[in-house]
């Protein structure tokens, strides 16, 4: 394989002329306006934010990312072998971010010599230009093409790309944000640009004991807490809002019926906050709840029931040693 880096394709910028901060504003008024409160998870995400999630990954509580690492590490074998069985491939990795995990896959593809390239999609652009620096020096004879931009602009990539083998990871439980609804609708869309020979490989979190659920999510440091506030703080960054921060607090509950993590912030006072960018001053009742972020959790039937409604086969699921996470590997009927 010869060494082509190829320049980054931004398409992160909005055709219809509106900028990102008009459209967090819009975001932020919608869901304060709403009788549950609600702001959505993905503006987690600024510089402190994904600080504190690299903080959050490293916690004692929170297993997951440890045990997604084990899931790979252990069958990366099995896993290069099953993408790579049709041949030539584009291995496209939704919210690549550092992509740490992803190496362990394209490593040991890159060590079996099959045939890929690497097309890594985030919203990050200072992430893809990193993670294609990174690489070039540590694997120089793998094809990267990394797409800076939201996941629904990932999709229009693959359409573009359609008639040309694709194996799509979506690792990280990040499907665990989306309401059942949106996992669907997010999945049967994936599912209409793939063809029979592609697949999908997607980190699920397991159900397990709710103690050690609820732990994850509120860790005793406090680094949970504070990605969650970081919310509050962003709002008053970038919109100009006047959120005394302090006056709210961390709250995570986990239903076990339902298999939900959910995230609040709780005011602690009855107060009002203006956000200027929207012209708005929201009220908040005492202990009233911003719902911040779900996290759903999955059984066996549940992946497969997922499965059979987006068009998909789960073709294998590969464990850690506990069983406490699962990158499933489904195929395409
Ligand atoms: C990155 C969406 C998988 O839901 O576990 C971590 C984000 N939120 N701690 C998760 C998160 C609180 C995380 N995901």
């Amino acid at each position: 394989m010869n060494t082509i880096v190829e320049p980054m394709v931004d398409l992160s910028r909005k055709e219809d002329g509106t900028n990102d901060i008009a459209a967090f504003a819009q975001d932020v008024a919608e869901g304060l306006s709403r009788r549950q409160k609600h702001l959505p998870s993905r503006y987690f995400y600024d510089g402190q934010g994904s600080r504190l999630f690299q903080q959050i990954m490293d916690l004692p509580e929170y297993y997951l990312t440890r045990s997604e690492f084990e899931v790979l590490t252990e069958n990366r074998e099995a896993m290069a072998q099953q993408f790579s069985r049709e041949g030539f491939f584009h291995l496209i990795d939704l919210g690549a971010g550092d992509a740490l995990k992803t190496k362990i896959l394209i490593q040991e593809l890159a060590k079996q010599q099959q045939l890929f390239d690497y097309v890594p999609v985030d919203i990050s652009g200072d992430a893809m230009q990193q993670l294609s620096d990174s690489l070039r020096t540590e694997l120089p004879q793998v094809n990267v093409e990394a797409v800076v931009g939201e996941y629904f602009k990932a999709l229009e990539w693959l359409q573009e790309n359609k008639s040309e083998r694709k194996v799509v990871l979506f690792l990280g439980s990040n499907i665990g944000n989306f309401e059942t609804s949106e996992s669907i609708a997010f999945l049967q869309r994936v599912r209409s640009f793939l063809q029979p020979g592609d697949r999908l490989l997607m980190g699920v979190d397991l159900r397990k004991d709710p103690e050690t659920i609820l732990d994850a999510y509120n860790d005793a440091a406090g680094v949970t807490a504070a990605f969650n506030l970081n919310l509050l703080h962003r709002i008053n960054r970038e919109l100009g809002g006047d959120f005394d921060v302090e006056q709210f607090y961390h709250y995570a509950m986990y239903n076990p019926g339902e298999g939900v993590m959910r995230s609040f912030l709780v005011s602690k006072i009855d107060q009002d906050v203006a956000i200027k960018e929207t012209g708005q001053t929201f009220h908040f009742d005492a202990w009233e709840a911003i719902h911040t972020e779900n996290s759903h959790k999955y059984s066996l039937s549940s992946i497969q029931e997922l499965a059979g409604t987006c068009g998909f086969e789960v073709e294998t699921v590969f464990y850690d040693g506990q069983k406490k996470f699962a990158d499933v590997l489904f195929s395409v009927r």
